[in-house]
């Protein structure tokens, strides 16, 4: 499942955000590669332990913990120590799928789900879109500033080369409670359609309290923590 998640930042803080990066050094975006993609990656990255990306980091997962859809969606465990990366004109990331293990905060992550959370405007650059593969086809994504994309990191994805302008980002990966794509798509599917059905019949009908249930139950059975 593809989750868009609006506004995972407000304006403010991706001001915040894009004010700190500016006065940041960058390097060559090929250290948290592993050898294959090294080779189809071109990009530049802040980092991992520079103190502005932890202290930005800080921001976007206290964002993020208060954000329903993405608790409901990724169901998280872990969320990696959110990096940041910048395409500028000529740049790209060619094919490629996330390591399975990283490392991260000290602690070994299993990678479920990848994120990119956009931190400049679609309309300041040209090319730069996400492209994900995934059972239906392609999808090109290209996202207003504060917005987050959250995808299965067994995904085959790149990113297009940027014509024009520069295009920063964060992007960090979640091990989930539910490791399998599907179950945790219907579960998030069974969250949504009951938060419909709680505000057309109310918390305490007798269908609501037992599809609740429901959904724990198989939240129970599929969760590993
Ligand atoms: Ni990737």
């Amino acid at each position: 499942m593809l989750l868009h998640i609006e506004a995972a930042l407000s304006a403010e803080q991706v001001a915040h955000l894009r004010t700190v990066l500016e006065t940041t050094p960058w390097v060559d975006g090929r250290v948290t590669a592993g050898a294959q993609s090294a080779q189809a990656k071109h990009n530049l990255q802040v980092p991992e332990d520079a103190p502005a990306a932890r202290e930005l980091g800080e921001i976007i997962l206290t964002a993020l913990g208060r954000n329903e859809a993405f608790v409901s969606g990724a169901l998280p465990l872990r969320v990696f120590p959110p990096l940041f990366n910048r395409y500028d004109e000529g740049m790209g990331f060619d094919d490629h799928i996330d390591n399975a293990i990283r490392f991260g905060g000290g602690v070994r992550f299993r990678t479920d789900l990848s994120a990119t959370l956009f931190l400049s405007d679609p309309d300041d650059y040209d090319g730069g879109e996400l492209v994900i593969e995934d059972a239906y086809g392609e999808h090109a994504v290209k996202l207003p500033a504060g917005d987050m994309i959250v995808y299965p990191a067994s995904s085959v994805h790149r990113v297009m080369p940027v014509t024009r302008g520069s295009r920063w980002a964060s992007f960090f990966w979640v091990q989930s409670m539910v490791r399998e794509d599907g179950r945790r798509t219907e579960l998030w599917r069974m969250d949504q359609a009951l938060g419909q059905i709680r505000a057309e019949l109310g918390d305490r009908h007798p269908a609501v309290i037992q599809l609740t249930g429901t959904y724990h139950n198989l939240l129970r059975a599929w969760a590993e923590v």
